[in-house]
């Protein structure tokens, strides 16, 4: 199978330690690798692996690199990287030609760089199933049994039992909040992990159907690539013309072939300061503190120090995080609105 490893976002949620020029992919947030590093790690479990890609932002070319040359020891590996960002579905159409040139029966495992899984074993049994549905010509998703109605994932109703997959009956990407609820009170819906599997002829024929404008410009783009080093650089103006959407919305929500595989592993797509409070070990007053950090009186909070002593008293369900140039102090149940306090920061340039 042939891993794509998606890397093009900016973790906008998790400032002020994840930034543009250095997003949340590339930090050590839950171990002592970067999410990234841990992708990869967890890819290469897998075995199987004819051929790894990763598709990112031309500006985050050395990271990537730096990383595969850390992590990775497969014998081929290819780095797309796209000028500007025109979101997982033309990233995906990249990848998929890119795949079908080494290999036309290619299936691809698209996997975000920057989610946590905990549970390895389970991840590689879900896989295996994902792979028998793709070779049926399946686009499988992966599905997490869901604990809130959280706005921002996309939800899968299942239909028929199909063996180790199911049939999807309706696949709705980003509900508003009351729709959301509705979903999660009738039990039958699952979240979309975000990941998929897939060959890549049917993930460009079923793409196709729904925008042809995207195949053929990510074909044009492909084309006029330059490669340079370990890296295929797309043709920037040709790219720069491509549709912007996610394979949520372009693919997944309209087409009849999808399924899903039910993952039970631990997931996480550490989205916001309070998912990373969640997936980390609390003390016994529910704190989780990184760096130089000391409490009288805090609970159910996360403090992170990078660079000074951070001190707290007496206070409840805090998000404190330090860095060099900037202090974010906010209520736990407000972490989403930390990507509004960025567009304040790059309003003010
Ligand atoms: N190369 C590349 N280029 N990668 C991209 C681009 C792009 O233009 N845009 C996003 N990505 C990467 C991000 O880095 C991330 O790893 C992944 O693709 C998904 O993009 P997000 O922007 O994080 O999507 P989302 O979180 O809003 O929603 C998706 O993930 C949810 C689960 O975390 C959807 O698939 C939802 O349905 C899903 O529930
Ligand atoms: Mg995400």
């Amino acid at each position: 199978m042939t891993p794509v490893i998606l890397s093009g976002g900016s973790g906008t949620r998790l400032w002020p330690l994840s930034r543009e020029a250095y997003p949340k992919q590339f930090i050590n947030l839950v171990s002592d690798n970067s999410l990234l590093g841990d992708t990869v790690e967890r890819v290469e479990t897998l075995g199987d692996i004819q051929h790894l890609i990763v598709v990112s932002n031309e500006d985050h070319r050395f990271m990537v690199a730096g990383c595969l040359q850390t992590h990775h020891n497969l014998e081929r590996s290819s780095i797309i990287l796209e000028p500007v960002g025109r979101n997982t579905a033309p990233a995906i159409a990249l990848a998929a030609l890119k795949a079908m040139d080494v290999n036309a029966d290619a299936v691809l495992l698209i996997m975000p760089a920057d989610h946590v899984i905990v549970d390895n074993a389970k991840f590689s049994e879900a896989v295996l199933k994902g792979k028998k549905a793709a070779m049926e010509g399946k686009l499988a998703t992966f599905g997490i049994v869901p604990d809130s109605p959280h706005t921002g994932y996309g939800y899968i109703q299942s239909g028929k039992q199909q063996g180790d997959w199911a049939d999807v009956d309706h696949f709705v990407e980003k509900p508003d909040e009351e729709t959301a609820k509705k979903y999660i009170s009738s039990g039958d819906y699952y979240w979309n992990s975000g990941m998929f599997m897939f060959r890549a002829d049917r993930y460009l024929e079923e793409l196709e159907k729904f925008n042809p404008e995207m195949v053929s410009v990510c074909k044009r783009a492909l084309e006029k690539s330059a490669d340079d080093l370990d890296f295929i650089r797309v043709d920037p103006e040709t790219f720069a013309t491509s549709p912007d959407d996610s394979i949520d919305y372009a693919v997944m929500e309209k087409t009849d072939s999808a399924v899903v595989v039910p993952l039970d592993a631990g997931w996480s797509d550490v989205g916001s300061w309070s998912a990373l409070w969640d997936i980390h070990q609390q003390d016994k007053h529910g704190n989780v503190c990184k760096g130089d950090v000391i409490t009288e009186d805090v609970n159910n909070s996360y403090i992170h120090s990078e660079s000074r002593l951070v001190a707290a008293i007496g206070v409840d369900n805090y998000v404190i995080v330090e860095t060099d140039d900037v202090i974010l102090v906010a209520d736990k149940s407000r972490v989403q609105d930390v990507k509004k306090l960025v567009a304040q920061v790059k309003e003010q340039g």
